[in-house]
């Protein structure tokens, strides 16, 4: 990788922790578990990772996440990623977790929530990574459901400081979740979506009116409508964009074609994100990489998608300013 953008600092504000669990995990996990994978190796793992579009993929990836099932599991998965981070100079994370995959097939809130947030913490104190957690709810299972998950949440509140939406996107507009997001802003919570992925700017839209969120995940879409385009710039709405998981999911055909060179070029927040690193072939300094390379983008706009990632974080404006000091002192130094 080239070593100004492995070295520079980032944060990473879309990303799934369940997207992160790499076949040699995934396969280790199984044996220590004693879970019966379709899968004979590793190999036959990777080889799967073949999608055409957004279903294919989390039909695969629900049935990874199976492997995971004690506190340690979802420890030694969140760990993994933050080692990955780290080698990437990721400097502040805010992950997803999808706590109904796991509490579907019988496993603890408790568990899943402990395990990953006492991974945050060592990272926190043993690698320097700042960290947030984001709840997200499967949106093609029912607003009932979600608000289920959303109560088993509320002891665990201090650990949690969004809750997003995620999975299949299209039938399943913002607008199903909207008492959900109703509740979870009246508990303290702040609210992000996945919006403009698969879906229509009119998701993007609802995301914005009813669920009132901070970030829109994704809303690569949202081009599609000139109004839109403008009230994303004028109250600078970040997006947080995946670009090869883009590519992967066939929502682009390829990096040369995706469009968030433009997205910059319109005034938008953009930030760079891996989305699910282990089935979408690389990490965030991968992301990086692909749109300088693809997209031709130039130092100073690899500075701004870093920029970027801060300010559009859940961090105090305090932590903000000192990354974003970082990142102008790193730019000043390699100009
Ligand atoms: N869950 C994990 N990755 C996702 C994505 N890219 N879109 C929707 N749901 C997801
Ligand atoms: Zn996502």
């Amino acid at each position: 990788m080239d070593p100004f953008i492995r070295d520079l600092p980032k944060a990473e504000l879309h990303m799934h922790i369940e997207g992160s669990l790499e076949p040699e995990l995934m396969f280790q996990l199984a044996q220590r578990n004693d879970i019966e994978l379709p899968y004979g190796s590793v190999e036959e793992i990777r080889a799967a990772y073949e999608f055409s579009n957004l279903q294919d993929f989390l039909d695969i990836y629900y049935a990874g996440a199976g492997v995971l099932q004690t506190e340690q599991d979802f420890y030694d998965m969140t760990w993994a990623y933050l080692e990955r981070a780290k080698a990437d100079t990721v400097r502040h994370v805010e992950i997803f977790f999808d706590p109904q995959t796991h509490t579907d097939r019988g496993i603890a809130f408790e568990t899943v929530v402990t395990g990953i947030h006492r991974a945050l913490v060592d990272g926190r104190d043993e690698l320097g990574i700042s960290f947030r957690l984001i709840l997200c709810f499967l949106r093609h299972l029912s607003a009932e459901a979600a608000m289920h998950t959303l109560e088993m949440a509320l002891p665990y509140r201090e650990w949690i400081t969004a809750v997003g939406l995620d999975s299949s996107e299209v039938g399943h507009p913002p607008e199903k979740f909207r008492d959900v997001f109703d509740r979870a802003r009246a508990e303290g919570f702040l609210t992000v979506a996945h919006a403009g992925e698969e879906g229509p700017p009119a998701y993007i839209e609802q995301a914005l009116d009813l669920l009132h969120v901070e970030r829109i995940d994704h809303g690569v879409r949202c081009l599609e409508d000139d109004a839109l385009v403008e009230r994303l710039r004028e109250a600078q709405v970040p997006l947080t964009v995946c670009p090869l998981s883009n590519v992967k999911l066939r929502v682009f055909d390829r990096i040369e074609g995706h469009n968030l060179a433009h997205l910059m070029a319109r005034g938008l927040k953009v930030t760079v994100n891996s989305d699910d690193p282990s089935y979408f072939g690389g990490y965030v300094g991968a992301n990086y990489e692909a749109v300088a390379n693809g997209l031709g983008l130039a130092r100073e706009d690899l500075v701004t998608l870093a920029r970027n990632s801060f300010e559009a974080s859940f961090l105090s404006d305090e932590d903000k300013a000192a990354y974003v000091a970082e990142v102008e002192a790193y730019a000043a130094e390699r100009s």
